[in-house]
């Protein structure tokens, strides 16, 4: 651990109570209604469980095992058999819901397109078996690639239906990265798009997919799947590639889910961790289904009447708990949109909540503090009376910025929902829920029930109130990552070993800093492993470093994060240079864009700083905290005397 200290400055008195008619129709009405959710789960989480399961979703057979539990490893629901994509689709045909707007559509260029339960019902089926029809068989991954368009929804659910784990990578990622997912995952088949539309211009989604898989690079991939976007030209590799338009039209729209194993893989998402190689974090069927529905329910209080919008991207864990599954699942209503607040158009999120009278409205702080740049006019131009309770994720939000949200976005009358959770927790974790929880401005408040957390030092006993520490979970959840794609050892390793398990009992390690407060509220203080939290997204420092590496002037580079105003994070390297190269201020572009071509554009290095040498331990260890100091240009803070070479220091300061 880099922190060998965590110290919070941040004190915040401010409380603010659910409005009481929010309470009053609310499916959870007040603490002591969560305190008995919390202490039934806590006394008995398997039977909580059992029984929520048993109520909210669809089962073809029950299981025999709740929770079998050979720590690190947990299976839930053994030998219970259901489909995800039944449960988001098939059972509401036979109720009302059928002709509900399951998803609304709004593309970048103001298109649009809404589908009812029974229409995604229709597309899934027959994206299903147009998949099928491509050799691809239960058990087998599927790659998505892909816009913010309905298509990515229907491909992943038409993947659960068939029971072909996805691995879906975010369309801003570069072919390079795409590769190294792909290959990971052996992938047989790519889904993607022609091109996706971002900030007025087009993306050439099926371009980066032709370079990922050329040379035979991807050798498990024997199909792609293009669906039309852009209209832009695209290469049509003969016997490879493959149109969905043209084969949905011969596709049959009957498909029967197949019966999936509670515990078998629904999807593997690929996130950054300390080392240079991604992490796909393995998720399953039955915990997953029930975890995001269950949060979804009650942290972000569903009904039937409200139109909910989440304004991630699908290729985020956001996009699948909180865009498809949970919302689905749920017979919610789901708001998709594929644009971005951009210059030509930096209201279009207010644009579109008006247009849909969204209810409930989910964003990052990142996006939050962007508004505020803009100003309170663009907001206030657009009648956002519709709306009635607003999330955030990704990072702490900052007590202004919540206090921005809540009166200029909320009108004052909005709880906020600061929930706190990752890719491998698969949902939502800590999170007021919103007609129960009094909220504080910056704190992710109380623990989900079911969900037993707290904040330890490294030998993993509790700290006291209002100290620093790292935050874990104590027991196993439905949701949580299974394992690391491939990779058991690097799971364990990562997070069940930094905190030694005392009596047997493992604890989850999250990588986060926390406090709690006298109240019980937590304070999440962000990251303290070598992972950079940019824009709500997280980058693993190593990564950045390999990329930089890569490039044959680069002898060696050390990243760190500094604070910026908008994206919480920006990357600071520190790079070393080969003896032939100089520094110059092209190189430095070169190098940005350099990364930029093997990760993507959110890798973008905001500084490079070219260095004689890096200040290293005499074991050879890069000392990051001084470069952190260094990035944020504030004074060293530590002991500087297991440095190797003392005169690195004050050249890097000369910068
Ligand atoms: C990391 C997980 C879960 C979806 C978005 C990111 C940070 C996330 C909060 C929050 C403080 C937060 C943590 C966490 N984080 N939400 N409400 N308050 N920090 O998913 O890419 O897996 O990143 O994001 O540092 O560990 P992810």
């Amino acid at each position: 651990m880099s922190q060998p200290t965590i110290e919070s400055v941040l004190q915040e008195k401010r409380l603010f109570h659910p409005p009481e008619a929010f309470s009053q129709s609310a499916h959870i009405k007040s603490m002591a209604d969560y305190q008995a959710l919390y202490d039934k789960a806590a006394a008995d989480p398997q039977a909580f469980w059992a029984e929520l399961a048993e109520q909210e979703l669809h089962w073809f057979k029950k299981w025999d095992q709740v929770l079998d539990w050979q720590p690190p490893f947990a299976k839930w629901f053994v030998g219970g058999k259901l489909n995800i994509s039944y449960n988001c689709l098939d059972r509401h045909l036979t109720t009302w819901r059928r002709n509900k707007a399951a998803l609304i559509w709004e593309g970048e260029p103001g298109d649009s397109r809404t589908l009812t339960y029974a229409q995604l019902h229709r597309e899934v089926c027959q994206m299903a078996n147009v998949i099928k029809s491509l050799g691809v068989k239960k058990g087998d991954r599927v790659g998505l690639y892909m816009p913010m368009v309905p298509e990515a929804a229907i491909a992943m659910l038409a993947c659960a239906r068939i029971g072909a784990p996805h691995t879906v990578v975010f369309g801003g990622f570069s072919a390079e990265a795409l590769k190294d997912r792909l290959n990971d995952a052996t992938a047989k088949l790519v889904i993607t798009a022609d091109g996706g539309f971002r900030k007025d211009k087009t993306i050439p989604l099926k371009a980066a997919v032709d370079a990922a898989i050329a040379n035979n690079s991807v050798p498990s991939v024997e199909n792609v799947l293009v669906v039309q976007r852009t209209q832009q030209t695209v290469h049509m590799e003969p016997g490879r590639d493959h149109w969905w338009h043209e084969r949905q039209v011969e596709a049959s729209a009957d498909c029967p889910a197949e019966e999936m194993d509670a515990e078998d893989m629904l999807f593997i998402l690929y996130t950054s961790g300390t080392t240079g190689k991604p992490k796909g974090v393995v998720h399953t069927t039955g915990g997953y289904n029930l975890y995001t529905h269950m949060t979804l329910k009650w942290a972000f209080d569903i009904k039937d009447t409200d139109v909910y919008w989440c304004t991630a991207d699908v290729g985020w864990i956001t996009g699948h708990s909180y865009i498809v599954y949970g919302p689905l699942s749920n017979g919610a209503t789901s708001l998709m949109y594929e644009g971005v607040p951009r210059p030509s158009n930096p209201g279009c999120f207010w644009d579109v909540v008006e247009k849909y009278g969204v209810n409930i409205f989910y964003t990052a702080p990142t996006a939050i503090r962007a508004f505020i740049k803009m100003g309170d006019d663009i907001p206030k131009a657009r009648d956002l009376s519709s709306l009635r309770l607003l999330g955030t994720v990704g990072e702490p939000i900052n007590p202004e910025a919540w206090m921005w949200y809540h009166s200029v976005i909320g009108g004052g009358k909005c709880p906020i929902v600061d929930t706190w959770w990752q890719t491998e927790t698969g949902g939502f974790m800590l999170t007021p829920l919103p007609g129960a929880t009094p909220t504080k401005p910056g704190s992710a408040t109380k623990p989900f029930p079911g969900i037993l957390a707290d904040v330890v030092d490294l030998e993993g006993n509790p700290v006291g109130t209002n100290e620093g520490g790292y935050l874990v979970i104590q027991h196993p959840w439905p949701s949580m990552m299974r394992t690391v794609y491939g990779d058991d050892d690097r799971f364990r390793r990562t997070y069940w070993e930094h905190i030694p398990p005392k009596d047997g009992q493992y604890v989850y390690f999250a990588g986060d800093g926390a406090r709690k407060d006298e109240d019980g509220y937590f304070w999440v203080m962000g990251r303290v492993d070598d992972v950079i939290n940019v824009s709500g997204h997280r980058l693993g420092t190593m990564e950045v470093e390999s990329a930089l590496v890569s490039h044959p002037a680069v002898a060696e580079a050390a990243v760190v994060g500094r604070k910026d105003e908008i994206k919480g994070e920006d990357i600071f390297a520190f790079v070393t240079l080969e003896g032939t190269y100089n520094p110059s201020d092209e190189l430095k572009n070169e190098l940005k864009q350099h990364v930029v071509a093997e990760i993507g554009a959110i890798a973008r290095p905001g500084e490079i700083r070219f260095a004689d040498a890096l200040p290293k331990t005499r074991s050879g260890k890069i000392i990051r905290r001084f470069l952190r100091n260094l990035a944020s240009g504030e004074d060293l803070v530590g002991d500087a005397s297991t440095m190797e070479d003392q005169s690195v220091l004050d050249k890097l300061r000369e910068g």
